[in-house]
C-alpha cells in the first residue's frame, strides 16, 4: 500500500510548479475511507505564498470531504528523505485519529522510510 503511495506521489512531483526554488515535491495523502489525494508544491513570486505538497494534497482531500487521514507518502526529485516542515506536520496532526495512528512514507535510495507522525511532532498542540 506504501508503495502505491509513493509511486503516487513521484507522478504527481511532476507537475510542481517551482520556478524559484527548483525542488519539487510530490505527495499522496491515505484517508481512512481507502480513498488517496495527490498535491504537488506550487510556488509565487511573492514567496511567502509558495504553498507545500503535502498541504495540497491534504486540502483536496478535505475537499472531498475526508476529515480522518491516515498516512502521507512524500517525494522531491531533489532529495532523498524528503521530511515535511513544521507547518505541514502540524496540518497532518489536525486530521488524523491520532498522532501514533499517522504515518509519514518518505523515500530512501530505493526503499521506503516509516515515520510516525508522535515522533515527528513532538508535544503537538491541540485545541
Ligand atoms: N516544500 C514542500 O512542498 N513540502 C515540504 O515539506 C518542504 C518544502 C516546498 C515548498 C517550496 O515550494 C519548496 O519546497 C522549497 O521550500
Amino acid at each position: 500500500m506504501y508503495e502505491e503511495l509513493m509511486e503516487k506521489a513521484i507522478e504527481v512531483s511532476k507537475n510542481s510548479y517551482s520556478p524559484y526554488s527548483k525542488f519539487a515535491v510530490g505527495a499522496c495523502v491515505l484517508a481512512e475511507s481507502g480513498k488517496t489525494y495527490v498535491g504537488c508544491n506550487f510556488e509565487n513570486s511573492s514567496f511567502g505564498m509558495s504553498i507545500c505538497a503535502e498541504r495540497n494534497a491534504i486540502g483536496t482531500a478535505i475537499a472531498n470531504g475526508e476529515r480522518k487521514l491516515k498516512a502521507v507518502a512524500i517525494y522531491s526529485p531533489n532529495q532523498d528523505n524528503c521530511f515535511p516542515c513544521g507547518s505541514c506536520r502540524q496540518v497532518m496532526h489536525e486530521f488524523c485519529s491520532s498522532d501514533e495512528e499517522f504515518d509519514v512514507i518518505v523515500k530512501e535510495g530505493e526503499n521506503l522510510k516509516v515515520y510516525n507522525l508522535a515522533f515527528l511532532l513532538p508535544e503537538s498542540f491541540s485545541l
